[in-house]
């Protein structure tokens, strides 16, 4: 067995978990949204053909903000084809996918999906080959209230209150040569620019994110944040984020060191934030919205090949579709860690797809839908983190190397301290064969009772689940042991663990029943 030790203190406050920290990604690609949440023939669709079944495990995964309608698939989209009598759409080709899009699905279909499954969405206005004024245009048929042309219509199209869409994203990607409408940094920060003086004018209160760097790989990164925010600083209120985990030829410790890279990106990006304000003598920061994550599943029945020539133009095509195994559980947990751990600048993150695209939720065409392994980590993270304070956790652990990093500590951690007195512990680890002892040395909290485990592991890291089965499910453990000063929790090997404390002084008699304290 190995040992480590975490030291928490109550004074130790990072900042508040903003609850749109744990938001998804609904793009028009593959079988997202035709064939995903979008099935008129299923025996579950709702009036306007949006499955049931799909609700309910979204509405139980708890995104609270959910990205639409890309993706590159933004970047040759007019909203307009997407709205209005369902009839009458034009079918168009969707140049990013390859696919045909039918615009069954648009603005109206997807605010109201998402008010239904209790999130907000994130729009992305079209600045590849749209223009500021189109974008504009969108803000206002969905927020403003009447008596002008675009919002008249949302209310003809049966639309009467206003979507009141708070966040919007200022393009896709735009740096990337696979963007339609790529630009330099200078092309695309007047044009972010020009649109979010135009979206503000028409709703004020709007809260607008730039386009950063499509991954820290780009040649232009981070020099592009720095051309994007010193045009747009004072203009948006985020700049993005994304990045996608795989490991070719890699070993399963080289795939779960990926979180310590990507928290290395997050400090790079908030540091050029901050040289901008510097430069530009601004108080008011920039923050991060890490608007596409994901792991790169090893294990992928289809992938992205719009280039195959049997899948040009089809309607739903299977797109980098598969089943998450242990290891991507684990991974996705300790991206969750690192978003927490930076909760005072990452105040916006979307696990990118939310169904089929590498996503939590899976369906079968006319058939059932089923959860892959990270769907477990997503769901304790929305349910026990949102809303606390994020403690800085003070880790000492034996570290490796790996090809992606050196000093890869077996384990990992974050702390929640809600206002209740609740403390919730995310813990993993990384150990591919080896218990770890963890020492928790607390200061300042009180005494505590442990009223939760919840434990995701299993012998074989490459087992994953499917419709049938679903051995990949968090283990609930009643625990009842009381938490000091100093705690030990043992972790199992390649574990994800999530420890609910209650402080003593806030529990009451049916939670001492509970934890089985009478
Ligand atoms: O999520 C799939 C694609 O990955 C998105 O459309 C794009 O933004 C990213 O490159």
């Amino acid at each position: 067995m190995k040992s480590a030790s975490l030291v928490l203190d109550s004074n130790f406050e990072i900042g508040i978990v903003d609850k749109r920290l744990f938001g998804s990604f609904v793009e028009h690609m593959g079988r997202c949204v035709y064939g995903g949440i979008f099935e008129p023939h299923h025996p579950s669709a709702d009036a306007l053909g949006f499955r049931e079944d799909v609700k309910k495990l979204v509405r139980e995964l708890g995104p609270t903000i959910i990205r639409y309608p890309g993706g590159n698939f933004v970047s040759g989209y007019n909203w307009k084809d997407g709205i209005g009598p369902r009839e009458i759409r034009k079918r168009k080709l969707s140049l990013a996918w390859a696919a045909t899009e039918s615009n069954e699905v648009g603005t109206d279909e997807f605010c109201h999906w998402a008010q239904q499954v209790g999130a907000e969405p994130l729009l992305t206005v079209n600045l590849g080959t749209g223009t500021p004024i189109e974008a504009s245009e969108l803000v206002e048929y969905c927020n403003h209230t009447s008596a002008t042309y675009w919002s008249d219509l949302r209310i003809k199209n049966g639309y009467t209150a206003p979507h009141k869409v708070r966040s919007w994203c200022l393009g896709n990607e735009m740096d990337g040569p696979w963007q339609i409408g790529q630009k330099t940094a200078n092309e695309y920060a007047i044009i972010a620019r020009e649109a979010a003086k135009l979206m503000k004018m028409v709703d004020p209160t709007i809260e607008l994110v730039a386009c950063g760097s499509s991954s820290p790989n780009m040649p232009n990164y981070p020099s592009w944040e720095a051309v994007v925010l010193e045009e747009c600083y004072d203009f948006i209120e985020y700049i993005s984020m994304h990045t996608y985990y795989d490991n070719p030829g890699g070993t399963p410790e080289d795939l779960l060191s990926r979180s310590v890279i990507m928290e290395q990106y997050i400090r790079e990006v908030t540091a050029t934030c901050d040289y901008v304000a510097a430069k530009k003598r601004r108080k008011r920061k920039i923050n991060l919205s890490f608007d596409e994550w994901n792991v790169w599943f090893s294990r992928k029945d289809t992938v992205a090949s719009p280039l195959f020539a049997e899948k040009r133009w089809l309607e739903s095509p299977s797109l980098v579709e598969g089943k998450s195994n242990l290891l991507d559980a684990l991974l996705v947990g300790m991206t969750l860690i690192n978003l927490i751990r930076n909760a005072d600048r990452v105040k916006i993150a979307c696990l990118s797809e939310l169904v089929n695209v590498l996503g939590p939720i899976m369906t079968e065409v006319n058939g059932r839908a089923w959860c892959n392994s990270i769907y477990y980590p997503f769901l304790q993270a929305a349910k026990w983190a949102s809303g606390g304070c994020s403690l800085q956790p003070i880790m000492h652990a034996p570290c490796h190397s790996t090809k992606y990093a050196d000093d890869v500590p077996i384990t990992e951690a974050a702390a929640v301290l809600h206002e209740n007195g609740q403390l919730v512990l995310f813990l993993v680890n990384r150990d591919l064969k080896e218990e770890v002892n963890l020492t928790v040395k607390m200061n300042g909290f009180g005494p505590f009772r442990c009223v939760r485990k919840e434990v995701l592991t299993n012998n074989d890291y490459l087992v994953t689940n499917d419709a049938q089965e679903s051995p990949l499910v968090p283990r609930l453990i009643i625990d009842k042991s009381f938490c000091s000063d100093v705690s030990t929790f043992v972790l199992q090997p390649l574990s994800w663990n999530v420890v609910v404390l209650e402080s003593l002084n806030n529990l009451d008699t049916e939670q001492i029943c509970y934890a089985g304290t009478s």
